[in-house]
């Protein structure tokens, strides 16, 4: 048989373009994948987690072994404000939270408005505090524990400026290039930026003292666990600990859920139940066929469909549910019109309360940013 051959991919933190095939990824990057046995053992009924969104992973055994000890472990992962959140966006924080509920750890949240100022043409710098400002407000929304869950902003934050120096001194420019992927032509701050980040994940320990991290994050971020993995011991540290999860399509089935044209392919935490309707309606790519008659007969495809996958990814937990919609719609009797009827109503239901949660945020702020 001829086998269709797999696009070359390229993977950076700040790319991301081809065909994506995870067991290569595995491979490449070196990292483990997520057994069933550790999936069981993480115990944690979360879709993500279930439904294998999270498919590979660094040490994450050995983090979940100490938190079974009770020992002293954290988790950490952080939001780059580059604009208002998408639903995309949420994947890291809905596993760290989570996990905080399931072990009580400590949640520590970097926001790295320098990181998306100095990478992201046209991002002025008030811009991108603004959106910091306004991302963090969509993180404390989904319930993170006070007083046990640190938010910073590298503008605002600054002591973690001398973590971040103490790693860039250990990190060759020819390291950074390698790993990151940077091109002569890109600007200085970029080429900084990977110390930052590396002080973030690392900044748990510095705060607390040596002990295990895990880091949620999408497989693109890997390139900063290499780094941060191999100047830890320099600071007598744990190896800090990951898992990976793949991307989310867009609507239209872009292959990361990146937002572009006017953000009609994402659904934004601040858009509005008619234009989550428009946008569904409209945009999510369809499993189904052309005519009702033909898909009474011979039934849609869920797993190409978007709007089943979003259901699968964040929005039917029960998994007795997902299967019926599942077997349904591929036998027919399920049409893609009520089929993202279904979809609406629950992103709906919960941008509702999500909204209500981030005026709430407001006045809880001051109990989750870190001072200097
Ligand atoms: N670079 C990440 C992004 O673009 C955001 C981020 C900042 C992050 N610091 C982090 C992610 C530390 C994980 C860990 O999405």
């Amino acid at each position: 048989m001829n086998k269709k051959e797999a696009k070359p991919y390229g993977i950076t933190p700040w790319e991301v373009s081809g065909d994506l095939d995870y067991e290569k990824l595995i491979k490449d990057f070196g990292v483990a994948k997520i057994s069933g046995e550790l999936r069981g053992s993480i115990g944690v009924s979360n879709p993500l987690i279930k439904r294998e969104i999270y498919f590979a992973h660094r040490d994450a055994d050995k983090w979940l072994s100490d938190a079974k000890k009770k020992k002293r472990v954290s988790i950490l992962t952080g939001r780059g404000p580059s604009e208002k959140m998408h639903l995309g966006h949420l994947v890291p924080f809905l596993i760290a939270k989570s996990l905080q509920e399931k072990f009580g750890c400590d949640v520590y949240i970097p926001i790295s408005d320098d990181e998306k100022f100095f990478v992201k043409e046209g991002l002025s710098y008030e811009k991108s505090i603004e959106y910091s400002k306004d991302n963090i407000l969509d993180l404390i929304a989904l319930g993170f524990r006070p007083g046990k869950t640190f938010i910073f902003e590298d503008f605002v934050y600054t002591d973690i400026y001398r973590y971040a120096a103490q790693i860039a001194k250990k990190t060759t420019y020819s390291t950074a290039r390698a790993i990151f992927g940077l091109k002569p032509e890109n600007n200085v701050g970029w080429t900084f930026y990977p110390a930052m980040q590396a002080a973030h994940i690392l900044f748990p320990q510095f705060h607390k003292g040596k002990h295990m991290t895990l880091v949620p994050i999408g497989i693109d971020q890997d390139p900063y666990m290499r780094l941060v993995r191999d100047v830890a011991e320099n600071f007598g540290f744990e190896k800090p600990a990951a898992i990976h999860a793949k991307f989310i399509p867009s609507l239209y089935g872009e292959a990361k859920m990146s937002s572009s044209d006017s953000g009609l392919n994402v659904i934004f935490l601040d858009d509005d139940k008619k234009t989550v309707e428009t946008k569904i309606k409209k945009y999510a790519f369809s499993g189904g066929k052309k005519s009702i008659e033909e898909h009474r007969r011979l039934g849609g495809d869920p797993d190409i469909d978007i709007s089943f996958q979003y259901l699968k990814i964040f929005f039917e937990p029960d998994d007795e549910k997902l299967q019926k919609i599942y077997d349904d719609y591929k036998s027919g009797i399920l049409l893609t019109s009520e089929l993202k009827e279904i979809l609406i109503k629950r992103i709906n239901d919960f941008l509702g309360e999500h909204r209500r949660k981030k005026e709430l945020a407001k006045k809880q702020i001051g109990k989750f940013l870190m001072k200097n």
